[in-house]
């Protein structure tokens, strides 16, 4: 492969026509590195439920664009730090849990809730050694509703500015979102790039043809099927089939009748997504991490509001899991055309496919380090520079 730049204002326009990105924004790693560094270390991602940090020294760990995370309360409320020991850079916390002091468990580096290290074994006969100079380096937290995101740049726009209109759609689903409980958690791997994944995520142009629980469950009309861009956020909100409420669809899915009607399927950029299905009081939240060009993992949290019986929880869990598989195989599928780079473009269909434009602007815009061009796009203003975005000559990883 020979050394390549796209041009940020033919990506626009080509996005606007409904151009897909080229494929070896999907299979270069010099890409997915521009990704970390100019996408994930400087935006918001979901952490962890803020109902998990009540007493004072609660933490939990995390990653954010790839560095390891802490999140603990301390006298001052939450503090966000590295989770780096400032000695070796050994991992200081696991997990989650309760913590007086924060003890790496390399060499007994120990610091306070605030991060300043307070004790390291046999440095007072170091030269040149003072415990002030190594606290734990400081991370951005801040919270929407009852959900921890942290932040890498310590200079980013407000979680609230981005994200605070997103609370009010998900009220009226009818979810209580301080009332729910955590069910399970899981971390999972898939074999496709983070945004083939999330790309997927951002239309149900293939729900009747991919998903047929999923349609028998939730009218995927378009003209019932609303599909809205919210600058930093996007959202599809569907209703319950009214067959499916009289037990009359023709697949098998679970019992959808409860208080909530609605169906909403939110992305927070850059890649988180809540999910709440009709029925029941629930709700899911996921987070999805590249590990290279063409593979993603990332952790599922799912919650039920109080009272929901375990029959539905694992009804509406299995039926999760059947639309989940069905979206693995295809996302493996194309990100399988995607590494053959033939067709090197694809097309998406503006109309019923703009979110997947939208996302697609925004990460071309982030990649190519246009800020100007970034913000406008989420304002709903059209953007476009001579912004290049930098491509190494490596080739794409099979
Ligand atoms: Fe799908």
């Amino acid at each position: 492969m020979t050394p390549t730049s796209d041009n940020l204002s033919s990506l626009m326009a080509g996005l606007e026509r409904g151009e897909t990105l080229p494929a070896h924004w999907y299979t270069n790693p010099s890409i997915t590195d521009q990704e970390i560094s100019k996408i994930f270390r400087r935006s918001w991602h979901y952490i962890g439920p803020l109902k998990q940090l009540t007493n004072a020294g609660d933490y939990i760990t995390g990653y954010v664009g790839g560095i390891p995370a802490v999140v603990v309360l301390n006298e001052g409320g939450l503090a966000a730090l590295i989770n780096v020991c400032r000695h070796r850079r050994h991992e200081v916390m696991k997990g989650c849990g309760n913590a007086k002091m924060m003890r790496c468990g390399y060499h007994a580096w120990t610091y306070d809730l605030s991060g300043r290290l307070k004790a390291a074994p046999r440095t007072a006969t170091e030269p040149d050694f003072r415990l002030e100079d190594y606290p734990l380096l400081p991370l951005r937290v801040a919270t929407l509703g009852p959900w921890i995101f942290v932040n890498a740049d310590l200079g980013a726009e407000p979680l609230e500015a981005q994200f605070g209109a997103l609370l009010g759609i998900i009220a009226e689903s009818g979810i209580k979102l301080e009332s729910l409980e955590l069910y399970k958690r899981d971390e999972w791997a898939s074999h496709a790039n983070w945004k083939t994944m999330l790309e997927n995520y951002l239309e149900c142009y293939h729900c009747a043809v991919a998903h047929p629980g999923f349609s028998a469950a939730v009218d995927v009309l378009p003209e019932k099927y609303h599909l809205g861009v919210h600058g930093w956020f996007m959202s599809q909100v569907g209703r319950v089939r009214q067959s499916a409420l009289e037990g009359r669809s023709r697949v098998k899915i679970y019992d959808p009748r409860g208080e909530l009607a609605q169906a909403q399927y939110h992305l927070l950029w850059p890649n988180t997504t809540i999910n709440i299905n009709p029925g029941f009081p629930n709700l899911s939240i996921d987070v999805w991490i590249p590990n290279g060009p063409n593979e993603t993992q990332g952790f599922s949290e799912q919650y039920f509001g109080p009272g929901v019986s375990d029959e539905f929880a694992q009804a509406l869990i299995a039926f999760n899991d059947q639309v989940g598989e069905e979206d693995d195989a295809l996302t493996d599928s194309v990100q399988r055309g995607l590494r053959a780079a033939l067709p090197d473009r694809g097309r998406f269909l503006t109309r019923a496919e703009h979110l997947v434009g939208h996302f697609q602007k925004l990460v071309a815009s982030a990649v190519a380090g246009d800020e100007t061009a970034l913000k406008s796009i989420a304002d709903g203003r059209t953007g476009g520079s001579s912004h290049t975005v930098p491509v190494s000559p490596a080739s794409p990883t099979p």
